[in-house]
């Protein structure tokens, strides 16, 4: 029985930052930016937007599509919680009137977390066939005005339904794992943002791509030429690349022509959002899908990195008709009318993100008609709308 994905929804708030425009700002080369970091621009959440609304929105992008009585799990990966205690799940079954009996929860392992969503839902789906599963990753990258790592910020959400017979990718079985406990990158509950050895967090993530994509060939008997593609975990669009640059040494030309054309599809989005964290390796794949030319039956690779770290290559098959599941003039439309913020404009919305929430306050959107936001806290219990 073919398991995987059925569905894809994204969502990224509607204001950005161009990367020129910060470059000027901190005086540095542009250069430095665009192709030294490999980023054109990076969305900004102002203070209607957190892990929760932005979750809800990119899973009622498909939501009229799902069989509610086949759905029996709903799972929140995320690194921006919004609570210590209580799952970000439950504020979107709620929102989206899911039913009661699913089985719910919150799960972490900095950007890893969703590729564990993911094996646990495809898991679930195996012991129970008929039965279907979401699972949402969804997340602001914060860490700091004027930081190294300002350049590699982001927020958006990708959700996702796994089930049998899938219509987009059909996971294929296997992978290989690799974890250390390790300090390259991690949020201590009194931080607002990260905190970051940027260099040596770049050199894990090669290391652990090393210590998990030759196993991984090994263990299924592949060939780098047997990928259509090989989508990467993007922190920043030069991150990837250097694995990618890995993954093709010694390789044909034919093959190094074929993963680095799809390797540039595949960052197309991440080019314009950011780090999204969690989701970051799924927009990816969906970029590659919304923006590439794939066949069916063509093999994508998935290389999954989470700070702290964790690491996971696996596998799965384009299925037959998949562009139909897909709603590329939609991501087209989300990201071409975004607000372009100035950099002080960007700063202020920053600064306000940092702070705690008062017991009572409302906030109103900007957002389009039909977008879910924050719209406040009463008594602490955040209250989430539909504009
Ligand atoms: P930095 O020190 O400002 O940058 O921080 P740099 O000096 O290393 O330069 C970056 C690149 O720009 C270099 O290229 C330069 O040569 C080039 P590279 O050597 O890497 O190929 N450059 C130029 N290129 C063209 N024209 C120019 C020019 N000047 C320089 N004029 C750093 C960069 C990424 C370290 C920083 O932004 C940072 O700390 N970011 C956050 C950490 C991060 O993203 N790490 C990635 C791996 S960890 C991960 O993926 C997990 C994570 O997503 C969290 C999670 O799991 O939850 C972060």
């Amino acid at each position: 029985m073919d398991i995987g994905i059925d569905q894809i929804g994204f969502y990224t708030p509607n204001k950005f930052v161009d990367m020129v425009d910060l470059a000027n700002a901190r005086n540095q080369d542009p250069n430095k930016f665009l192709i030294g970091i490999g980023q054109d621009r990076m969305a900004v959440a102002d203070k209607t937007q957190d892990a929760v609304s932005m979750g809800i929105n990119a899973t009622a992008e498909y939501l009229d599509q799902v069989d509610l009585e086949q759905l029996g799990l709903l799972i929140f990966a995320t690194e921006s919680g919004i609570d210590q205690s209580k799952s970000a799940s439950l504020f979107v079954k709620e929102a989206l009137n899911l039913p009661a009996r699913i089985r719910t929860f919150e799960i972490k392992e900095a950007c890893f977390a969703l590729t564990a969503s993911l094996q646990v839902a495809r898991d679930y789906v195996r012991a129970h066939p008929h039965h279907s599963a979401m699972i949402i990753g969804s997340d602001i990258a914060r860490y700091g005005l004027a930081t190294a790592g300002e350049v590699t910020q982001g927020a958006g959400a990708i959700s996702m339904l796994i089930k049998e017979n899938p219509a987009i990718i059909a996971l294929e079985e296997g992978h290989t794992s690799h974890s250390e406990n390790i300090n390259d990158f991690w949020r201590p509950n009194n931080l607002a943002t990260a905190v970051v050895d940027g260099h040596y967090s770049r050199d894990v993530y090669l290391d652990f791509f090393k210590s998990t994509f030759k196993p991984f060939l090994a263990e299924k008997q592949l060939q780098v030429s047997d990928f259509a593609g090989i989508c990467y975990h993007l922190p920043y669009t030069k991150m990837g690349y250097k694995a990618h640059k890995i993954a093709i040494e010694g390789q044909d030309d034919e093959t190094v022509k074929r993963l680095s054309d799809n390797f540039q599809l595949s960052a197309k989005y991440s080019r314009q959002v950011g780090n999204i964290y969690t989701a970051s390796l799924y927009m990816s794949v969906l970029s590659l899908l919304e923006n590439g030319d794939l066949e069916a039956g063509d093999r994508i690779g998935f290389f999954s990195y989470g700070s702290g770290a964790m690491a996971e290559f696996f596998s799965g098959k384009v299925v037959a008709g998949y562009q139909k599941r897909l709603r590329p003039a939609l991501h087209a439309r989300m990201l071409k009318e975004r607000i372009r913020l100035g950099v002080g404009q960007y700063e202020d919305i920053f600064t306000e993100g940092l702070e705690a929430l008062p017991e009572n306050v409302e906030f109103t959107s900007d957002a389009n008609h039909g977008t879910w936001y924050l719209a406040g806290q009463e008594g602490y219990v955040r209250q989430y709308k539909q504009k």
